[in-house]
């Protein structure tokens, strides 16, 4: 399957500064709790993004973990070094593609993540071998991404604003079937994690916010919601009117992220 999928560093730290203003629950605390890593471990983490769980790990371990942060977007991993510099950190950001080989020898590392980004990879039983390739005998995996019953409210919302059918998510709809199973396959054992997070908007505004950074015109897997500029913004105020509907009836607007960890062990 291929799956053309760019994400923009500006939606991209838009919906992590949304999560953060307005959740019940911290998703890095979570991992922390569920990964526990510690200095001296090789880490690897693809599809880094901006470097937000490579960032983590660092100040966890206190700068003792040589950590290694992948991802195909120069423009992510630019904003990466760039913070990288300003922490005075050690973490090494570099190119990777996951539908390309990993440019490591076997047995390297002791941890592989990837938080929502590995589950776009087009062949996953190559991707998913390549992270059993470079790990270590024992090392682990982990993968984060959503659930089927992730942001029911915000596909609600957008299913009664416009009558259309919501295009397949390749993260939630792949997640908890393909992807684990592909994982379970390769990998000698395999948990799956969960993680809740309530979002309340106390207005309809941060919430438009957080639709605008996940439909906007460059993100190819909305397009076939609109067509253009123009169509764009009628789809964004379509969807405000429903939001404003459901806010006015609720005194609040509610929607509940459902992230799935997938945890292996080679
Ligand atoms: C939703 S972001 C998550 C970023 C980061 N892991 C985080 O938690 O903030 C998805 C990431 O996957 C990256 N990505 C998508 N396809 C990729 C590919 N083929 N190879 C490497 N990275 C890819 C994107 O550039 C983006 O940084």
């Amino acid at each position: 399957m291929e799956i053309n999928y760019q994400e923009t560093s500006k939606d991209l730290l838009t919906r992590i500064d949304i999560h953060e203003k307005y959740g019940s629950a911290n998703i890095d605390v979570w991992t922390n709790e569920l990964l526990k890593p510690q200095a001296r471990m090789k880490i690897l983490d693809v599809g880094c993004g901006a470097g937000k769980l490579s960032f983590l790990f660092n100040e966890y371990t206190n700068g003792g973990a040589d950590i290694m942060g992948g991802d195909f977007s120069e423009e992510l991993l630019d904003k990466a070094r760039a913070k990288n510099k300003q922490l005075g950190a050690n973490i090494d950001f570099q190119i990777l593609d996951f539908n390309k080989p990993f440019n490591f020898p076997d047995n390297t590392f002791d941890l592989c993540t990837s938080a929502f980004a590995i589950y776009y990879a087009s062949d996953l039983d190559f991707t998913f071998g390549e992270a059993h390739r470079v790990l270590k005998p024992g090392g682990r995996l982990f993968v984060s991404g959503p659930l089927p019953e992730n942001k029911q409210m915000f596909y609600e919302i957008i299913k009664e604003a416009t009558n259309a059918t919501i295009p397949p998510m390749p993260g939630s709809s792949r997640f908890k079937g393909d992807i684990f199973n592909t994982i379970d396959r390769l990998f000698a054992k395999t948990e799956l994690h969960k993680f809740e997070n309530h979002l309340t908007f106390p207005e309809v505004a941060p919430f438009i916010e957080y639709v605008r950074a996940s439909l906007s015109e460059d993100r190819k897997l909305w397009t076939s919601m609109f067509n253009g500029h123009d169509e764009y913004e009628a789809l964004i105020q379509s969807i405000q009117a429903v939001a404003t509907r459901w806010f006015e009836r609720d005194g609040k607007l509610v929607m509940t992220k459902v992230v799935g960890g997938i945890l292996a062990t080679k």
